[in-house]
């Protein structure tokens, strides 16, 4: 691949900038995500972890810690631990999501079993806790182990928000906000604890993380919807678990009679049959609430970049307002 090719895409120009740092993170995860004793763990570590994946959240951290100056070891441990919590979650939303398809292949859940992924993930999880009290930093334990707690909540609470076509809007921010941006937020805000930096900078860190995350997360919802095998997931799967995502919410308040029934057979009752996904489709069109959605996205994007204001200028700066545009632009 042509180096010109490369760096055109903010997340890869980010991760040629972090590649020293990146190859010791991917070198910690591979030498944490194994077992002495039981083989199964590295078998579907190694599975799910070679696949790649984007390693945006990890960059996330590496870049904010470096953007405050960080100049210790620590930031790989928590770019490490970032990471493994993701993965952790993967393992187990695949499960509870029924996914056939992560990172362009069969999900663990689909290759192994359901008690597999759930215990691995399980793995992941107390490894990510070991990993991050390498930094002996009181507040950055404090910070991932609440992303962890909120991530889990957010889960439950689309868990119980799904088949339900009163879901408001500000229903689907909070599940948002807790399943994927708190992540997001934890990531970028423990680069600047790490780096002592002040409570502005830090606050703008989170800002950020926040908002990325949130525009990242609605971008997935739509590409549930409009996406290519580019994702390396399958599309349709919202639909199928009877998930109130943005573009469903807004076309549900504009459906008429006809359309609140098919809503209430596919969605509420879940009878759902061949060529409904189309149909649910020109829908969504037909009300233009995949554009809708898109501009929502955008807007998040946008407030994502303005909370860059307070974290210190420079070339990483530039970059995370860049990865900003890359997550919307994933769209295009
Ligand atoms: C997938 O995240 C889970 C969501 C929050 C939508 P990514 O799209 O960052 O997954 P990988 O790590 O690149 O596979
Ligand atoms: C991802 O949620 C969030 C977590 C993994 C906690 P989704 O279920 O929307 O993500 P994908 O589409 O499976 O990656
Ligand atoms: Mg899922
Ligand atoms: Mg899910």
């Amino acid at each position: 691949m042509g180096l010109d090719k490369v760096t055109d895409k903010p997340h890869e120009r980010l991760a040629a900038f972090l590649a020293p740092e990146l190859a010791d993170v991917n070198a910690l995860i591979r030498e944490r995500m194994s077992s002495e004793h039981a083989p199964r763990i590295p078998e579907v570590t190694a599975h799910l972890i070679e696949a790649g994946g984007k390693r945006l959240r990890p960059m996330l951290t590496l870049a904010s810690a470096k953007a405050c100056g960080y100049d210790g070891p620590y930031h790989i441990h928590l770019a490490a631990t970032v990471e493994f919590i993701h993965t952790a979650t993967l393992l187990h939303d695949d499960v509870v999501d029924e996914s056939g398809q992560r990172r362009g292949r069969p999900t663990a859940n689909l290759l192994w079993d359901n008690k597999s992924s759930v215990l691995v993930g399980d793995y992941l999880f107390a490894r990510a806790f070991q990993l991050m009290t390498d930094s002996e930093n009181m507040r950055v334990l404090r910070i991932l182990s609440n992303a962890a707690a909120t991530i889990a909540e957010g889960e439950v609470l689309q868990l119980t928000a799904a088949q339900d076509l009163s879901t408001t809007e500000d229903v689907y921010l909070q599940v948002v906000r807790g399943k994927t941006a708190a992540l997001f937020s934890a990531a970028t805000q423990v680069g600047g604890v790490l780096a002592g930096e002040s409570e502005e900078v830090i606050q703008g860190l989170f800002d950020y993380g926040d908002a990325l995350g949130i525009a990242f997360q609605i971008v997935d919802d739509l590409l549930d919807y409009w996406g290519t095998e580019q994702t390396g997931k399958n599309i349709g799967d919202d639909f199928r678990e009877r998930k109130l995502t943005l573009p469903l919410i807004k076309a549900v308040a504009k459906a008429d009679a006809d359309e609140r029934a098919f809503w209430q057979r596919t969605i509420a009752k879940g009878d759902q049959r061949d060529g409904d996904l189309d149909h649910a489709i020109t829908l969504l069109t037909a009300h233009d609430t995949l554009n809708e959605t898109r501009d929502v996205a955008l807007e998040w994007a946008d407030r994502s970049k303005a909370a860059l204001n307070a974290v210190p200028d420079g070339e990483i700066k530039t970059m995370l307002a860049d990865i900003a545009d890359y997550v919307v632009a994933r769209l295009r």
